[in-house]
């Protein structure tokens, strides 16, 4: 059994409630009484329990970090953004993967919920439904989605803006000369993946030559990637360029391509979007809309520790962050 603060108590000669306040920096104790509690929790190598703390104020300093999946490497940037931020100001992080099913999704939220979590960060969650946003909301605990939007719902949101970030990828390919693009993308329920093509479209057609586009949807990983972009070079073989949703698929893509025994970008121009750490290792370097994932981490614990504390607005904020296009040299300009 470790020292507990009764054990202070008895050695400092005061109570238990001073002991409390004393480590807690309440009212109603002097400097001196203070200084020696502190004192004598120190060399008793006093730890408090925050369980039992926990009990008492319904709080347990700790934060929950919901994501579909931390392999891909997006998670991470913004999971260490997040868990800077929330150690920055004495919470813990925990971390879990919903895989983006949305039954584990809310078994996971319900437990965290028991655990008393004092927030729950959401990263790219399956679509939430009705029920399962009346569900969330009705915890009472503050919740905020990131790279989600759920259109005036009562959370808050950090998203990248995504439209933006589509349009600089079409924009860029159109600049090169690009005329037949296909944009291989995921699911379309995903308000991020389908604000990026959007943006795309949107940049397509307004362009002034006449520009032939294909959108592929498929998963939303490495596999998709480069399954997509076989079905892009045998169904569409005029397609000089590839704008994938995300960098992890663009990956894919260039494997699909080397398979093929195309090379980048003599043969097939690539764009990708987040600008991974990895998209400026490989070969050739990835040119990719970057994201601020790390930002996006930090500005949603920020939001949840606002709205945690309970004392300041509980107005829902939505939160959009800048892209910018990373020029590398995964795309040529066309002759
Ligand atoms: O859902 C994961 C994806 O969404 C990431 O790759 C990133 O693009 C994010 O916006």
């Amino acid at each position: 059994m470790g020292v507990t603060i009764k054990d202070v108590a008895r050695e400092s000669g005061v109570n238990i409630s001073t002991v409390s306040r004393a480590l807690n920096n309440g009212y109603g104790v002097n400097q001196q009484t203070r200084e020696h509690v502190l004192a004598v929790a120190v060399r008793l190598n006093y730890r408090p329990n925050r369980v039992a703390r926990g009990l008492v104020t319904g709080r347990s300093h700790s934060l929950a970090l919901l994501l579909s999946d931390i392999r891909n490497p997006f998670f991470a940037e913004v999971a260490r953004g997040a868990e800077d931020a929330a150690l920055a100001a004495d919470f813990d992080l925990i971390l879990c993967n919903s895989d983006l099913d949305a039954g584990k999704q809310m078994q996971y939220v319900s437990s965290l919920a028991e655990k008393r979590v004092d927030g729950i960060l959401m990263n790219s969650v399956a679509a939430l439904n009705r029920a399962q946003r009346e569900q969330l909301a009705g915890l009472g605990i503050p919740i905020v989605l990131l790279n989600r939007s759920v259109g005036g719902g009562p959370f808050s949101t950090v998203c990248a803006d995504n439209e933006t970030g589509g349009a600089l990828a079409a924009q860029h390919l159109l600049d090169l000369g690009h005329r037949a693009i296909a944009h291989i993308t995921g699911p379309r329920q995903h308000g991020n993946l389908s604000d990026r093509e959007r943006g795309f479209l949107r940049t397509v057609r307004a362009a002034k030559n006449r520009v032939h586009a294909v959108v592929l949807r498929g998963d939303f990983n490495f596999t998709g990637g480069a399954e997509l972009t076989a079905k892009v070079l045998d169904r569409y073989p005029k397609v000089t360029a590839i704008f994938a949703a995300n960098d992890v698929m663009a990956f894919g893509a260039a494997r699909t391509a080397l398979e093929r025994g195309l090379k980048i970008p003599d043969d097939l121009s690539l764009v990708g979007f987040d600008n991974l750490e990895f998209s400026s290792i490989i070969y050739p370097p990835l040119t990719t809309i970057h994201q601020p994932k790390y930002e996006m981490g930090q500005a949603a614990v920020e939001i949840l520790l606002r709205l945690a504390r309970g004392t300041e607005s509980q107005t829902p904020e939505e939160r959009r962050l800048g892209v910018k296009l990373i020029e590398r040299q995964s795309c040529r300009k066309m002759a």
